[in-house]
């Protein structure tokens, strides 16, 4: 993501959470927190979706994901994640967690399709619906992983392609 795409990124940040991302944040893990780590997806050079983690020491933390509702159901929210996992290894990372709404059932399912295990509960996490967040986390990033997400990839290249 570059300073240029955050119009488009609070679109999409807007449409896809209950409670959008506040003024001045893109910008801020932009330019401001050298952990901070974001990915834009594209379509016909409209931006599409995007993905955010933090690299805290060998930890990725994943600080968002969404895709424009529009394209939503076609293997892109998938292939963000994917992409992230990826990346993950060339930094290197250990493991990935992060949060998510209890009511989230979509992502769960996504992070559940990754082998990501629920570890905890951080009651009334969220202060705009006071839901709680379920902690999730892929806890090892190791070879067997790797081969899996290798094979993932394929079954998913195939699907957009096929889709396309
Ligand atoms: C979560 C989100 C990024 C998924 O993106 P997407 O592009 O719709 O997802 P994909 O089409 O790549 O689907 C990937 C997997 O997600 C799950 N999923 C996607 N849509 C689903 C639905 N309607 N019902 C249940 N599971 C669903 C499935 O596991 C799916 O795998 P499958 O296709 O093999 O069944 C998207 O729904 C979104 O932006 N939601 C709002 C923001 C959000 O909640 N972000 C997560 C914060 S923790």
């Amino acid at each position: 993501m570059k300073m240029v795409d955050i119009p488009a990124a609070r679109e999409v940040d807007r449409l896809s959470f209950p409670t959008p991302a506040r003024s001045g944040l893109f910008e801020h893990e932009l330019a401001g927190n050298n952990i901070a780590h974001y990915q834009v997806l594209c379509a016909n050079g409209a931006l599409i979706g995007f993905a955010g983690f933090w690299l805290i020491a060998d930890e990725i933390h994943i600080s968002t994901i969404a895709t424009h509702p529009a394209w939503r159901g076609r293997g892109l929210g998938e292939l963000l994640l994917l992409n992230l996992l990826f990346l993950a290894y060339t930094l290197p990372a250990t493991m990935v967690t992060l949060e998510v709404r209890r009511s989230n059932e979509v992502a769960q399912k996504l992070y559940r399709k990754y082998q990501f295990e629920e570890v905890g509960m951080r009651p009334r996490y969220y202060r705009d619906t006071g839901e709680d967040a379920l902690l999730m986390t892929m806890p090892l990033l190791n070879a067997r992983y790797h081969n899996f997400l290798e094979n993932q990839q394929v079954t998913l290249f195939q699907r957009l392609l096929s889709e396309a």
